[in-house]
């Protein structure tokens, strides 16, 4: 049988904290069939010896490898985080290209493209995952490499104009011809690729999602919205509810209401635009003032990227402004915190949560939209208060939408999600749950599969 050979940056090796939703996914996936999930080590050291690190767990064997300082430099830190990231959510304005880092992402791509190529049998399947390695299945190919291969892309595609904005774009965005399927969140950036492919790209578009590279080489983009473990959130989140960590954060809060906030500490999140907003709810709906308290954890992100440094120094300042301007003895309207929690006492604060705030400027999903969904009370749930900029609005049209640049907006969606009738809440919270119960992430993986490997896909996201 053939084997599924997945590619990622980061890779969920055994024994390290596996919580998230996409390494469940995967290693389902890899435990179906068999396989190999290849990716970087998560260090960097001085003089990397090139030496492969492998474990095996059952059928799956996890190989990783330790990447240079400088090129770790070069390639994450730089050209993934500060070119095509900020590209990638639409942000020129922080866009900070070199040929250095451009030049870096290619060499640690090509590195991966040499330890990878020998591990490969003919018949494998290939599933690479992201940003980070957009010209690997390229630098395969050029190695001889002929087994099928797979994309997904868990960030947006831009417009056209924007990514063409980019250096020497077209190098780059080409080598996704030499894919078999491209998968992206949303039919938007299907749309938002097939146009950049007849704007910029010299290849042409048919229905169907097939494409046509020049040269004649033809392969596939489709929409594959990715999801949750909506029964394991969903159970998860009951037993979470008895640790101590929610229950003191329930104690604390009693009688209020409690919104909640978690996202990595990233501009793409719209993390100071939410605050602003809820200063406004603070303002406009002044008779409501402590009722509610605001919960945001925001675990610090890539560190080392000055874009990074600079948001949180930031949103410092406006947490302190806000308490400082609305706190009285008993009560502080914002709670701004740092670090991170175990993924299963996330689920806990969920599901104590009245009102989940999603609002980032630009999100390809946003699995914490639907995890927030997943983990709470049918009998009594929460309200989701999500971007119209996210992926996930495409699909949970339920939800409370709000555009995340108008504070306004922002501010009375705040007060209707506080304010909203029972029956209310469990109809919205009802019509969300039944389309993630259909479409989780086993069904997307499936799906997925199932249109790389060549068989009709079953796969129908929500209009
Ligand atoms: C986003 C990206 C992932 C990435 C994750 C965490 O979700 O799409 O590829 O792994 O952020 O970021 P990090 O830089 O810590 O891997």
């Amino acid at each position: 049988m053939s084997r599924l050979v997945v590619v990622s940056n980061r890779v969920a090796v055994p024994g390290e904290n596996r919580a998230g939703g996409l390494a469940v996914a995967l290693q389902a996936a890899l435990e179906e069939k068999g396989g190999l999930w290849f990716g970087w080590s998560g260090r960097t050291v001085r003089e990397a010896s090139g030496a492969l690190h492998e474990q095996s767990e059952g059928d799956i064997r996890f190989v990783t490898m330790d990447l240079n300082k400088r090129d770790h430099d070069a390639y994450y830190n730089g050209f993934a985080n500060r070119t095509l990231w900020p590209l990638l959510h639409f942000r020129l304005d922080l866009v900070d290209y070199s040929r250095e880092t451009r030049e870096g992402y290619r060499r640690v791509n090509a590195l991966f493209a040499d330890k990878l190529a020998p591990l490969l049998r003919e018949d494998d399947t290939v599933w690479i995952h992201d940003y980070h390695l957009i010209p690997l299945a390229a630098l395969l190919r050029e190695r001889g490499i002929g087994c099928r291969m797979g994309f997904f892309l868990h960030v947006p595609m831009p417009s056209p104009d924007l990514m063409a904005a980019m250096p020497d774009h077209a190098r780059l965005f080409s080598t996704l011809y030499s894919y078999d399927l491209i998968g992206f969140q949303t039919q938007r950036d299907v749309e938002r690729f097939q146009d950049y492919v007849r704007l910029f790209g010299g290849g042409r578009v048919f229905g169907d999602g097939v494409l046509e590279a020049p040269g004649g080489r033809r392969l596939r983009a489709a929409a594959f919205p990715i999801s949750i473990d909506t029964a394991h959130i969903a159970s998860q989140s009951v037993a979470a509810i008895n640790k101590p960590a929610v229950r003191d954060l329930r104690r604390s809060l009693e009688p209020r209401l409690l919104a909640i906030g978690v996202d990595r500490l990233d501009y793409s999140k719209g993390l100071p635009e939410r605050f602003h907003g809820f200063e406004r709810y603070l303002e406009r709906h002044a008779g409501e003032r402590g009722s509610l308290t605001y919960l945001q954890i925001a675990p610090v992100s890539r560190g080392d990227v000055t874009e990074y440094r600079q948001l949180r120094n930031q949103l410092e300042q406006i947490a302190g402004h806000i308490n400082g301007n609305h706190a009285v003895p008993d009560w502080t309207p914002l709670r701004y915190v740092n670090r991170n929690f175990a993924h299963a006492t996330l689920t806990g604060f969920y599901r104590l949560a009245r009102l989940g705030l999603v609002t980032p400027l630009r999100d390809g999903m946003n699995l914490v939209a639907k995890e927030f969904v997943a983990a709470q009370d049918p009998e009594d749930p929460g309200v989701l208060v999500l971007s119209l900029l996210a992926g996930a609005a495409q699909e949970m049209k339920e939800a409370l939408l709000v555009n995340p640049h108008d504070l306004d907006g922002v501010a009375d969606a705040i007060a209707t999600a506080a304010n909203m009738p029972k029956a209310q809440r469990i109809e919205r919270w009802r019509a969300m749950m039944d389309r993630l119960e259909e479409f989780d992430i086993h069904a997307w993986r499936r799906a997925y599969m199932a249109v790389l490997e060549g068989e009709p896909a079953l796969w129908a996201p929500a209009a």
